[in-house]
């Protein structure tokens, strides 16, 4: 099975680790302080999870989440996350982030810039939109009625085709809103941020969505 690199272990790195080996995959984790200072987090999870460093995760994910807050992104392994699908669930909040003026201006999403700071990655949108702590909990089998759907953003149809898997495995429809410059459409104070729903009421709400200016 599969191993999924995550960096960042806080509230969507702990939440998708959960998801992920509940679905068969392994798991490496790390966070800014180190892996010794994962036990606990590794001992909840089980054998199907270890601590790495940055580098490890990276290295050790055939498919690699980014859970670090949007002002750390200049800090990830660039190079061990080279050639790699990597999946950025972040958000911009001033307030915690620092401002970002293309980010003020509406002129770059923020996946954008974590693609520009991973220049050799495919980097894929995902998970910005659902609350980490429903994660686990909200995947249900493909076909169920009212599945719910998440919506993705990338530049690169393979990487995306990966990033579709890995969330049907974890119970979720993927709706794909275009490249990285649309990802706009699911970020902070858009309908369908934090909020459950399908596909179908996804593929009607992406359209039409209004780009908010992110105060
Ligand atoms: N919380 C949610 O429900 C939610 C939902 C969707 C999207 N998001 C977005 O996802 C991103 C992460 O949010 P979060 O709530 O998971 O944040 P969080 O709970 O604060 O966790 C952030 C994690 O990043 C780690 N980290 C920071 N700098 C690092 C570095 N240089 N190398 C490795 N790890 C580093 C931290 O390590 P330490 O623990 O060692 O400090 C921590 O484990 C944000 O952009 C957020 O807006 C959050």
């Amino acid at each position: 099975m599969a191993t999924i690199g995550i960096i960042g272990s806080g509230n969507i790195g702990s939440n998708v680790a959960k998801a992920a080996i509940a679905a068969g995959y392994d798991v490496v984790i790390s966070n800014s302080r180190g892996p010794e200072s994962l036990t606990h987090l590794i001992n909840e999870l089980g054998e199907n999870a270890r601590a790495g460093t940055t580098e490890e995760a990276a290295e050790a994910g055939d498919l690699v989440l980014v859970a670090v807050p949007l002002g750390k992104v200049g800090e990830l392994p660039a190079d061990a996350l080279a050639g790699k699908v990597v999946m950025d669930a972040n958000n911009y909040y001033p307030q915690r982030d620092g401002r970002i003026a293309e980010l003020d201006n509406n002129e770059a999403t923020t996946s954008e810039l974590v693609q520009r700071a991973l220049p050799d990655s495919q980097v894929v949108k995902a998970f910005n939109h659902i609350n980490a702590k429903d994660i686990p909990s909200d995947g249900t089998a493909a076909g169920t009625l009212d599945r719910r759907a998440l919506g993705i953003a990338g530049d690169d149809h393979a990487a995306k085709a990966l990033v579709v898997s890995f969330l049907d495995a974890l119970g979720y429809d993927a709706v794909d809103m275009g490249p990285l410059a649309e990802s706009w459409r699911t970020e902070r104070d858009t309908p369908a941020y934090g909020k459950r729903v399908t596909r179908a009421e996804l593929e009607e709400i992406l359209p039409i969505v209004e780009r908010v200016q992110q105060v």
